[in-house]
């Protein structure tokens, strides 16, 4: 039997998601869902400007589809790729992104294995939402070399995740956040392994994907939407 090429980390962030129990939770009660709604759009419009004909967007972690979503409006020739390491994920997803019928492939992909044709080469596009802060600084600068080698010339990464500040700044956002966002629901609180990288570790590793042309194009609290450019 071979071993998995999936990471220690990979497996541990993705064990609570495999309870349906604990995805529906999170799902029916995401504090943050109505704040992520500019930042999406944004990124979408981003790459619009740069790649208008993107045809293949793959969304990584992607849970429910929302990031998907909100690209496949976007790029209407576009064919999107969903992808998670939930079973219990696949299913809303399924429902959620059912309007766009067969524009969406559903793969089962851990992260921190993306090789094998785990997911498409030459992507035009591929996003990932609060799902790569489950990796420390090492994991993380392996995610995205993965992922930018999985990008076409000219294509984009989009990361619209969580970062961890200072001390003082961890206390003042943890403060004022609750007066922008819903509470968590019973059920839905998940345990982080690492402490969260830092927004420096996000863009030391781009630049050891390789991905020079970046930039933190919308941020709230501890949230921020790193998006970049590969060469070519
Ligand atoms: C907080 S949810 C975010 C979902 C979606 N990207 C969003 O922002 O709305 C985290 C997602 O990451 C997925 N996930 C956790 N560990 C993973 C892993 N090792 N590989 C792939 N997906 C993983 C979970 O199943 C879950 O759908």
């Amino acid at each position: 039997m071979t071993a998995p090429r999936t990471t220690e980390q990979g497996r541990r962030a993705a064990a609570p998601w495999q309870n349906p129990e604990f995805a529906g939770a999170w799902a029916a009660g995401d504090p943050l869902g109505d704040l992520l709604a500019l930042p999406r759009r944004l990124a979408a419009a981003l790459v619009a400007l740069d790649r208008p004909r993107s045809r293949l967007i793959v969304d990584i972690g992607s849970g429910p589809g929302a990031f998907l979503a909100v690209f496949l409006e976007e790029f209407a020739e576009a064919r999107g790729v969903w992808s998670d390491a939930s079973e219990a994920m696949l299913s809303r997803a399924r429902e959620s992104l059912a309007p766009y019928g067969d524009r969406v492939d559903y793969r089962i992909v851990d992260m921190t294995d993306l090789s094998g044709g785990a997911i498409p080469e030459n992507a035009d596009v591929i996003v990932t939402s609060r799902a790569a802060h489950h990796l420390d600084r090492a994991g993380l600068a392996a995610f995205y070399t993965e992922a930018a080698g999985h990008l076409a010339p000219g294509g984009w990464l989009v990361d619209l995740d969580h970062t961890g500040p200072s001390d003082v700044w961890d206390q003042r956002f943890r403060t004022v956040r609750k007066r922008f966002t819903r509470p968590r629901r019973k059920g839905a609180e998940h345990r982080h392994d690492h402490p969260l990288t830092s927004v420096q570790d996000h863009l030391d590793g781009f630049a050891a994907a390789g991905i020079t042309d970046v930039e933190i194009a919308w941020k709230a609290f501890f949230t921020c939407l790193f998006i970049g450019r590969k060469d070519g």
